[in-house]
């Protein structure tokens, strides 16, 4: 049996007419960029996300850099970020002269600790950006508690959790102005590369809707020098209706998880991903641990298993930021994650006889 890693086929074949139904609608209304599609999403998604606007843009890394600056984030700046993230968190920050500074991480959340925040912070220090990585959404209250003591803005990143909760609030609802991304294999993924910024503010939503359209509210009068981060209507009418499946989805990527969780325990060195208290999570990603990584990954490939890992090098490491000169000593959990974290197949559709496959295989690996 092959499994591969990511598989859109069973929910795209589930929403096939309807998707090619938006298609066609867009297709004939003879109107592609900023028009009734984009609208009618981010009223819907302002919904699901609890929120006052929800603006739509390019790609979730603009929408970053896009929140960081409409929050004041400018050159010279110290923004707190993960330690373990995908690189873009990062280079948003990068992008705009700003520093990004990393804090470590709870081992078993994967998750900015709290605990480590203050240590971090300088009289440069304008924000922290938690990234509710995997799917977990992270101690948001003690992140705003810190955050109100030391008066620094948040600014989330929810590409990876779209629906988690922390204390029933959703991600993307907590933070002055907050990010996500609907690349095709987020869990709110369009067909192309698409993104959003959440928020309550109305002043923020103004002006994220002018600098995403060259500083513009009116057509040809630009008020401010802004960017063309739009995102068009053919992915905003895909969008709307992906959507109405996400909560189902996450369901069942909840479901997946607690069969790996079960059929997993106890299995070799394995340490299995661990929700924190008042914290859900939604499964972008199932990321195992253990000190044979390249060793299982290896066999469950030879086996016809997909597998990755979320992330190989972690951001201080890259070459990209070699230029920072970090002392590599102080990042050593990022190193640990990056050294033995193993994402395992999951996505909407996978089912139980599937997961047991793949948890038997992983039992005989460590035989
Ligand atoms: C945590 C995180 N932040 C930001 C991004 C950037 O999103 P995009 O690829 O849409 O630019 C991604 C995904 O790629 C991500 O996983």
């Amino acid at each position: 049996m092959k499994i591969p890693f990511l598989n859109f086929e069973p929910t795209h074949k589930e929403i096939r007419k309807e998707m090619l139904s938006a298609f066609e609608d867009v297709y004939d209304s003879n109107w592609y960029i900023l028009g009734k599609k984009l609208e009618l999403f981010e009223k819907e998604y302002s919904l699901f996300n609890d929120v006052n606007h929800t603006i739509g843009v390019s790609n979730g890394l603009d929408a970053l850099q896009l929140s960081l600056k409409i929050a004041g984030i400018e050159s010279g700046d110290e923004v707190i970020v993960p330690s373990n993230t995908y690189i873009a968190t990062w280079q948003a920050v990068s992008f705009l002269g700003a520093k990004p500074v990393p804090v470590e991480p709870n081992i078993y959340t994967f998750n900015l600790d709290p605990d480590k925040i203050e240590a971090a912070i300088t009289a440069k220090t304008k924000a922290i950006m938690p990234v509710h990585l995997y799917g977990q959404a992270c101690e948001m209250d003690r992140i705003l508690e810190i955050a109100r003591k030391h008066n620094l803005k948040v600014i989330e990143d929810n590409a990876q959790a779209q629906g988690a909760t922390f204390n029933g609030k959703l991600t993307g609802s907590f933070g002055d102005i907050n990010a996500t991304s609907f690349y095709p294999g987020k869990n709110l993924g369009a067909l192309g590369d698409a993104g959003a910024i959440t928020t309550n503010s109305d002043d923020y939503a103004q002006r994220a809707k002018r600098l995403r359209n060259y500083g513009s509210e009116k057509k040809y009068y630009n008020e401010e020098i802004g960017y063309n981060m739009r995102l068009d209507e053919l992915q905003a009418a895909l969008l709307s209706v992906k959507l109405k499946y996400l909560r189902e989805w996450t369901s069942q990527r909840q479901q997946i998880a607690a069969w790996y969780d079960e059929s997993l325990k106890a299995v070799g060195d394995l340490i299995l991903p661990k929700v924190a208290p008042n914290a859900t999570h939604v499964y972008h990603l199932y990321v195992v641990r253990t000190s044979r990584r390249d060793e299982l990954q290896d066999y469950l490939t030879e086996n016809g298993i997909g597998t990755l890992i979320h992330y190989p090098i972690p951001p201080h490491l890259q070459k990209a930021y070699d230029f920072m000169s970090f002392d590599h000593k102080k990042f050593e959990i990022s190193k640990k994650l990056a050294n033995s974290c193993l994402s395992l197949p999951l996505y909407p559709g996978l089912d139980n006889q599937k997961i047991q496959y793949i948890s038997k295989l992983i039992t005989k690996f460590y035989k």
